[in-house]
């Protein structure tokens, strides 16, 4: 897939434009955009709407063919809805059909004359990485396990991106920038997708270091013997029942100033979670191969801003081994000590994504972060609080972190990948107690994902911290069975956010 930017003026103008697709947007009530109203020469585009032919709603499509004065072989109408302001909503849907549309013409090129500069509280900028994300998401195949590769259909291979001469250098970075994104994201899915055979802690491992060596990441690789001597007790104590070295991956992009404090991204890598000894129901079990999705999201935002060459220190530490049973393996009522000091009672071997967290969240006080985020398939309550819409977002409740918070909510609304904030409080805490512990790994059936966050925050006290449970959004069950990406687009904002400053 080939993406750029071509500039028209009154000179050179969009009817003799030779692409193999043009798509132009309309409204409901029979309104064209500029675009529509350039190519309607004989009103047949007036017509389509007027006839009922595409009814103009968001998302609505209808191809034409052959338009007199036109040089594109096809014209692809795009319905916005009936704002000409149009909401950013309507046009993420109006993206989303082109990207369907764009899979099945029998035309290799397209050109977008879409109303980019048109959104609501949008810029050209939004709106090109709105549709460069929705034609690459379409694109999408998983297909590295399959003997046979999946036919690549026909379909629009190139893609330009049609603006004014005065918008086009800002819109060159912003396409730049959206395809970083993607090339994140898509890394992102490939490795949750991947079988728990394949995606080792090993293979995360692997993976860092040809990323480390593509963009020049510092990368520190820590086994088993190193952990022991980092006293990482709980961490250590997941992997007890499993066969695959734990690896624990730190990646460094120092593209700020050197003093500057780094943001440090912690993900979760369970690569397969059985449960342990609290073994899983087999219905789905499969499914626990995305329990390094929080890893994966590291891994790809890393690969986005790497690409984007950042102008900020971020660190991204990876905890990543299996969580199996075996008669080595940690039992429920087994009492470890964590690197921080604190001794845990657990209760429940398969809530162990908190185990391997909170020792990466005291190892990365060393580098005195300015923001520490950690990413997490962590509970299947949160699913039960949020669905599949919103990531859950922790964080203590004080300036600092409401304004850690309120950015992460910007950047989710911003990118499309939302999150929605959920409390912390000593209340929650107390279901913590332990009789025989500092604390239990477990707090009980109710409020699930607020005491799985409580836990973490334990060993967060020394920075500002927030957390995101991804549980609900990191893959698709189903016939659509899937990595999301979520939540690169979110992170990648994020930190796009804080190198502006
Ligand atoms: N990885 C799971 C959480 C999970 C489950 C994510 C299903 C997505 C779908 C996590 O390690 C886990 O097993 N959590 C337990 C915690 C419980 C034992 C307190 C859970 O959610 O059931
Ligand atoms: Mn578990
Ligand atoms: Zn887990």
């Amino acid at each position: 897939m080939d993406f750029s930017i071509k500039t028209f003026d009154a000179k050179n103008t969009l009817d003799s434009a030779k692409a193999g697709c043009i798509a132009v947007g309309v409204y409901e009530n029979m309104k064209l955009t500029q675009a529509a109203q350039a190519l309607d020469h004989k009103g047949v585009i007036s017509a389509a709407l007027k006839s009922g032919d595409i009814s103009g709603k968001p998302g609505s499509t209808l191809l034409l063919r052959a338009l007199d004065g036109v040089s594109a072989a096809r014209v692809l109408l795009v319905g916005l809805g009936s704002d000409e302001t149009v909401s950013d909503k309507n046009f993420t849907q109006a993206a989303q059909a082109i990207a369907r549309a764009f899979t099945t013409l029998g035309a290799s090129d397209a050109l977008i004359a879409m109303p980019l500069a048109a959104i609501k509280d949008r810029d050209v900028g939004w709106a090109i990485r709105c549709v460069t994300l929705a034609v690459r998401e379409n694109a999408y195949r998983c297909d590295s396990q399959k003997s046979k590769k999946e036919a690549t259909q026909g379909g629009i291979k190139k893609i330009a991106f049609a603006l004014g001469t005065g918008a086009a250098a800002a819109a060159r970075q912003s396409l730049a920038q959206s395809l970083a994104l993607s090339n994140g994201i898509d890394l992102t899915k490939d490795l949750g997708n991947l079988p728990p055979n394949v995606c080792t802690p090993t293979y995360l491992a692997n993976t860092a270091k040809k990323l480390a060596k593509d963009y020049k990441f510092g990368i520190e690789l820590l086994d088993r013997k190193q952990l022991q001597a980092l006293k990482m007790g709980s961490f250590l104590s997941v992997t007890n029942g499993s066969e695959e070295a734990p690896k624990f991956i730190v990646l460094k992009h120092m593209g700020g100033n050197a003093k500057d404090a780094p943001t440090v991204l912690v993900g979760k890598g369970i690569t397969f979670d059985s449960g342990g000894i609290s073994l899983k129901a087999g219905l789905h079990m499969d499914e626990m191969k995305y329990d390094m999705c929080g890893a994966a999201s590291v891994l790809g935002t890393f690969r986005a801003i790497g690409e984007m060459n950042l102008k900020l220190n971020v660190i991204g530490v990876i905890p990543a081994c299996e969580n199996m049973p075996s008669g080595r393996a940690t039992k429920p009522g087994d009492i470890v000590t964590s690197m921080s000091g604190l001794t845990i009672e657990v209760l429940n071997t398969d809530a162990e994504g908190r185990l391997v967290l909170c020792d990466a969240l005291t190892y990365v006080e060393r580098f005195k972060p300015a923001a520490v985020v950690d990413i997490a398939t962590l509970t299947g309550a949160c699913i039960t609080a949020l669905g599949h819409h919103n990531s859950g977002l922790f964080t203590r409740h004080d300036a600092a972190h409401d304004a850690l918070a309120d950015a992460l909510l910007a950047a989710g609304r911003d990118s499309g990948d939302t999150a929605w904030r959920m409390p912390i409080e000593d209340s929650y805490q107390e279901q913590l107690k332990s009789n025989f512990a500092d604390i239990a790994n477990i707090g009980g059936p109710a409020a699930g994902s607020i005491t799985a966050a409580c836990f973490l925050e334990r060993f967060t006290r020394k920075y500002t911290w927030a957390h995101l449970d991804i549980a609900g959004t990191a893959w698709k069950s189903g016939a659509a069975k899937g990595a999301t990406g979520r939540p690169v687009a979110l992170l990648t904002a994020f930190l796009l956010q804080r190198a502006a400053g």
